[in-house]
């Protein structure tokens, strides 16, 4: 085996490494701070739709009044869940993952998109609205499907988020879960150059078409060192035990306990630790906050319990801070979506960044096509 003369230029996992401009967000890991397009994300959490937050990600400014009625129109009349999909969604197994469901789903939705292979941005922008406005139907239907339900119908009159909930649930979700949902969505709209938007990138960068590069980010999403952690997160607290009958102070023992226990068995504790933020991910205080009105609204101090036992655990043992997933897996599972449905949420609002980011590849593209070491065997013949 030989080692090539540039591996000290080697970037493991491309940490550190800067690959190209981007004018989408900004993440600044001294300050904590994560701006969509100039935009502190918490004041967009605070006082935005989602609708507000997607066409801004899209587009670099907030919409105007009539700029988002139209958009609003546009967004809701993509709403219901495309037949073709939905018959190819009824032939898959319930015992594949739902990112498998979503991910076929986009592939199908680029297929049978007859724009599919137009790469201008006005055709791009549209097949970004079309795949932000069908994606809650699949994630809805799917999940509804294993539980043996039929398909909830689109609402027109409700926002994003509350119809998200309609057809999930086939009943109006109060305005404070939409609320606290809503603030997820847009906390999981845009990051970067994250792995899967990086995924969609490259993709993008070969000139294949924008499906096709949003199938495979999904792809990218699915693994728990990324979007699988929200995932992850719940199955920790299922493993430590939930039991709605308990106080926030022992089910907080419990959870320190359990920690403990993973740290010494050196487990990674799916939740914590971030790529960028080394001192805290900017947008866990906001979601924290939404997840404390769930825990409030549905009564279950146990669940803060459980979240406060582990974060201060870790944070004692390793200094190590929650990211974005950990608040959102218990306050997905106080909206009452099962586990394995709270990564294909994630898809349905990065659906967003993903093709923010696909439209400005196109926009200054360069073929992305990074070099390797070579450390095989030497050259050698056949004999
Ligand atoms: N649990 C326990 N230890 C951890 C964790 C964790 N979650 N995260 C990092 N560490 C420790 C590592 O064991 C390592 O310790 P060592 O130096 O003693 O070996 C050190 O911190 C550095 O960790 P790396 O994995 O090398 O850091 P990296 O920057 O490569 O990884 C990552 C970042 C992948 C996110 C990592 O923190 C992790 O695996 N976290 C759990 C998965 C997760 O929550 N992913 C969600 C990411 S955010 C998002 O997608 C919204």
């Amino acid at each position: 085996m030989t080692q090539q003369s540039n591996t000290d230029e080697i970037k493991k996992g491309l940490a550190g490494v800067v690959v190209d401009f981007t004018a989408i967000s900004k993440v600044n890991p001294d300050t904590n701070s994560l701006l969509y397009h100039g935009y502190p994300v918490q004041e967009l959490a605070a006082r935005c739709t989602m609708e507000e937050v997607a066409w801004l990600i899209w587009n670099g400014e907030l919409p105007s009044h009539d700029q988002l009625l139209a958009f609003e129109r546009q967004e809701r009349a993509g709403r219901a869940l495309d037949p073709v999909v939905k018959r190819v969604i009824d032939e898959l197994p319930t015992t594949c993952h739902p990112m498998d469901v979503c991910r076929t789903a986009a592939s199908v939705l680029g297929a049978r998109d007859p724009k599919a292979a137009d790469s201008s941005r006005e055709a791009n922008l549209a097949k970004a609205l079309a795949l932000f406005a069908a994606m809650p139907a699949v994630v809805a239907y799917d999940q509804r499907r294993r539980r043996g339900e039929e398909l909830v119908e689109p609402r027109e009159d409700l926002g994003y988020s509350a119809n998200f909930l309609w057809m999930t649930f086939g009943v109006e979700a109060a305005p404070e879960v939409v609320r606290a949902f809503e603030v997820s969505m847009i906390l999981y709209a845009e990051h970067s150059f994250n792995a899967s938007t990086f995924t969609a990138r490259v993709v993008t960068s070969t000139l294949a078409d924008l499906h096709s590069a949003v199938t495979a980010a999904i792809g990218a999403l699915k693994g728990p060192l990324h979007g699988g952690a929200n995932e992850a997160v719940m199955e920790t607290f299922e493993e430590i035990g939930i039991n709605p009958d308990e106080s926030h102070e022992d089910a907080k023992a419990r959870a320190k306990a359990w920690m403990d226990n993973a740290l010494a068995a050196k487990k990674k504790v799916m939740g914590f630790g971030h790529r960028v933020y080394k001192h805290g991910d900017s947008r866990v205080p906001t979601m924290k906050a939404a997840l404390d009105d769930l825990i409030t609204y549905y009564g279950r101090p146990e669940i803060l319990g459980l979240y406060d036992g582990l974060e201060q655990s870790m944070d004692e043992a390793k200094g190590i801070k929650p990211n974005l997933d950990y608040p959102t897996g218990p306050a997905y599972h106080l909206i009452g979506f099962d586990i394995p449905t709270f990564t294909p949420l994630f898809v349905a609002s990065r659906i967003v960044g993903w093709t923010a980011h696909i439209m400005e590849q196109l926009e200054n593209n360069s073929l992305i096509r990074p070099l390797s070491a070579y450390n095989g065997p030497d050259e050698r013949h056949l004999d």
